[in-house]
């Protein structure tokens, strides 16, 4: 075993044993810097874009999103989903669920390229009532995709740009916003809202926990710091916006929120004085929130709940 493999299985093994944050953040960004594709990190666990790979996660998630937007088809409808992860499952899900086109933007081409994931999956869809079309001789992504009539764009706000303006009718993303660069977050949602066909309907759930501990170890670093490209690119980024700055972001963007349901941290995992200097003012209230789900509307006035 050479040098490197041992390095990796180490790494593998970080999501099994207690291992100190700032220990995986050494370990990211060291493992960041080894010129090995996206899928080899993947397979050993190292850096994982989530989990949409796993059809049963990716059913539950996409079926979350759809009833809490009130919809219990997408029949006729386009949709997108914003940050698919390491798999097309989205295309497989959005076409069983009626829909006549789907976009999967994200930024990089992290999907999984074992067609035999994608067959698989194809019956588990058809038992959950999402009958998709069989994908018994596709040969590559391209088949997958043109079968479900989706397309998968990997260059995040570049590719929005191409998507025409009022085209699409249902936006989810899951675990995703908080990891859209603050210097691009703003412009984000701004396409988002441009895309969006009036009337349209996002669902977003959006992960405020650090992503090394479940915690909020995040916020001990300074934004001078953390913005860093080298820093940001290491595979643990995320953007440190609380909700209601999110929030502010969507409506400025355009968007009605109509509904917002958050979870919280029991008390707060660190201590104010650990964190840094820019982030110990904010109220208990908002720093406690973990995560949240919130759905948008573009044009017609909604109500916005909250709790
Ligand atoms: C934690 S993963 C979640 C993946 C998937 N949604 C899931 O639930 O398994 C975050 C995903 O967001 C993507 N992402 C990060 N910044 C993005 C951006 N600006 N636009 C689109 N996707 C982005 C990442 O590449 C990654 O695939």
């Amino acid at each position: 075993m050479t040098g490197l493999n041992i390095l990796i299985v180490w790494c593998a093994n970080l999501r099994r044993i207690k291992v100190p944050w700032w220990a995986k953040i050494c370990a990211k960004l060291l493992l960041s810097r080894i010129p090995f594709s996206y899928a080899l990190f993947a397979r050993f666990g190292a850096f994982r874009h989530g989990r949409m790979a796993d059809v049963g996660y990716a059913l539950a998630v996409f079926q979350d999103h759809l009833s809490r937007a009130g919809l219990g088809t997408l029949q006729g409808k386009v949709c997108l989903e914003l940050g698919p992860g390491d798999s097309i499952t989205s295309a497989l899900l959005a076409k069983g669920a009626g829909a006549t086109k789907s976009f999967l933007v994200d930024v990089g081409a992290y999907a999984c390229e074992q067609v035999e994931v994608y067959v698989s999956q194809v019956p588990v869809l058809v038992a959950a009532g999402l009958p998709c079309p069989s994908l018994d001789d596709a040969q590559s992504n391209a088949d997958v995709l043109a079968r479900m009539d989706a397309q998968y764009l990997v260059h995040g706000l570049a590719s929005l740009k191409t998507i025409p303006d009022n085209s699409i009718d249902f936006i989810w993303s899951q675990a995703v916003l908080e990891h859209i660069r603050v210097h691009e977050f703003f412009d984000t949602l701004a396409e988002l809202y441009r895309v969006m066909e009036v009337g349209g309907i996002a669902s977003h759930r959006v992960d405020l926990q650090d992503h090394l501990d479940h915690s909020l170890h995040n916020l001990r670093f300074s934004s001078a710091f953390w913005e860093r490209d080298w820093w940001a690119d290491s595979g643990f980024y995320t953007n440190r916006l609380r909700r209601n700055e999110i929030l502010r972001c969507m409506t400025d963007a355009g968007f009605t929120i109509v509904a917002v349901s958050s979870d919280r941290f029991s008390r707060l995992p660190l201590p104010r004085h650990k964190l840094a200097a820019e982030f110990r003012t904010i109220e208990d209230e908002e720093l406690g929130v973990r995560g949240f789900n919130v759905l948008l509307m573009k044009g017609r006035g909604g109500s916005w709940s909250s709790h």
